[in-house]
């Protein structure tokens, strides 16, 4: 039995262990706002936090976040809208919105690593693929979230 929490609530996973963190938030905890896009780890679409940090959850094993505090967009917005998300919205950043969760949780873990982030650590650190090509408003909204 893996055992972790997710977003606060404890979770006690007994199937395959190797079972992508994914499928487990979206399939058997239907926390369906962590989108599945390429399953391997290229796009970030499937982005959550582990311990606070950015993982793509499309290539984590259930396994590797044993004891670990797992937090999905879900959870970043339950105690109302995370700075990030007011920034998004502000911005008007998605269009189909479908990599939008997987962005924002990436941000937030950027703005936790470089508060001020420059244009070069937004290129470094947010490289997450979007098909409608929103980069230009996803960087306002970190410089935003970040001001
Ligand atoms: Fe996980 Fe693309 S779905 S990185």
């Amino acid at each position: 039995m893996i055992q972790f929490s997710v977003n606060g609530e404890a979770v006690a996973h007994t199937g395959d262990p190797e079972e992508p963190l994914l499928w487990v938030l979206r399939d058997s905890l239907g926390l369906t706002g962590t989108k599945f896009g390429c399953g391997a780890g290229l796009c970030g679409a499937c982005t959550v936090h582990v311990d606070g940090a950015a993982r793509r959850a499309c290539v984590t094993p259930v396994k590797t976040v044993e004891g670990q505090a797992v937090t999905t967009i879900e959870g970043l917005g339950a105690q109302g809208l995370h700075p990030v998300q007011q920034a998004w919205i502000a911005e008007d950043v998605a269009q189909c919105g479908y990599c939008q969760a997987g962005q924002i949780m990436a941000a937030v873990d950027l703005l936790r690593q470089v508060p001020n982030p420059s244009d070069a650590d937004i290129e470094r650190l947010q490289t997450n693929l979007c098909r409608c090509g929103t980069y230009t408003r996803v960087r306002k909204a970190i410089f935003r979230a970040a001001a």
